[in-house]
């Protein structure tokens, strides 16, 4: 399986500070925020990973991340002309996938929880059909909204998907779905196949409605207690930031470190893990990185 990180758009919500760069590459507090979502591929397994913004910005990702060799990885980029749609990414990363399978994750989904993870392992696992998610919140009208049922009711993973929608007026469940979906390697011709919506956008949602119509969409939840954060706002951006220095702090134990990730993957050697560290080694996260060595 591949990975693409859709890390365009406009961000007018963060206006001024989107005027001259992207959102995605803003800080996490001591990260940029594009580390959070390649260290989600980088859990699931996935080492080949493609980057897609717009002309503006690709350059400057490009430079942040460069061909991905330093974590053992490989980074491909490419431009999205046109930021109409998040189900484009697979029109987009037809020729990087190459017929792989393709996991989408949003430039700006921050996800943190324990057993994070194994959920990553298994739905990147998929054989057949599609993998999303679900998360309780408050206010679901701002995301796509997924309907479901249990079918076993001794078994909270057996989950029957009902129905999808995109930012209803009235939500028919509390669970948003998180920029994060698992796909099989038909996903590409699905994407090719979709109409734009009455906002004039690719959605995704229509794309996951694919899966669903042919019976081959699996619903995972986050449950109480996981972290996924927005950082769609400044007031959002500070508490996102705000979350991760508490926590690293707290434990000692960095969240989203890549460096961190690729070495604990086999993917970097002790030594190559030693350099990037040293390489940063006047901040806190170099340091970070050389005291794993022990
Ligand atoms: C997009 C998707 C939506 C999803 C959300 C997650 O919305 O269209 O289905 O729930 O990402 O972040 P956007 O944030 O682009 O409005």
């Amino acid at each position: 399986m591949k990975g693409i990180i859709l890390a365009g758009g406009s961000a007018t919500r963060l206006q001024p500070l989107s005027m001259a760069i992207s959102k995605q590459i803003m800080p996490v507090y001591d990260k940029p925020m594009i580390y959070y979502p390649l260290s989600t591929l980088m859990l699931a397994g996935i080492r080949e990973v493609l980057v897609i913004s717009t002309p503006r910005d690709l350059p400057m990702f490009r430079e942040l991340l460069g061909d991905g060799s330093r974590l053992g990885m490989r980074l491909e980029y490419k431009v999205q002309h046109v930021p109409n749609g998040l189900a484009q990414a697979f029109v987009l990363g037809r020729e990087f996938l190459a017929g792989d399978k393709g996991c989408l994750i949003l430039g700006d989904n921050l996800f943190y929880g324990r057993g994070f993870t194994r959920m990553l392992r298994r739905a990147a696992a998929i054989e057949h059909g599609a993998c999303i998610f679900g998360y309780y919140v408050k206010d679901p009208r701002a995301y796509g909204v997924v309907e479901f049922e249990q079918t076993d009711a001794n078994d909270e993973s057996s989950l029957r998907v009902i129905s999808l929608e995109e930012k209803p007026q009235n939500p028919k469940s509390q669970y948003a779905v998180p920029g994060l979906y698992f796909y099989d390697e038909t996903v590409c011709d699905k994407a090719a196949g979709l109409q734009p919506s009455a906002r004039g956008e690719y959605e995704i949602t229509d794309l996951n409605k694919v899966y669903l119509a042919e019976g081959s969409l699996r619903c995972e939840l986050f449950g109480r207690g996981f972290a996924w954060l927005d950082t769609g706002s400044p007031d959002s951006l500070l508490d996102a930031g705000n979350f991760i220095a508490t926590i690293q702090n707290r434990q000692g134990f960095y969240v989203s470190c890549i460096e961190e990730i690729a070495w604990r993957n086999g993917w970097i050697s002790k030594e190559q893990l030693h350099n990037l560290g040293k390489q940063m080694s006047k901040t806190a996260y170099g340091q970070y990185i050389l005291s794993l060595e022990v």
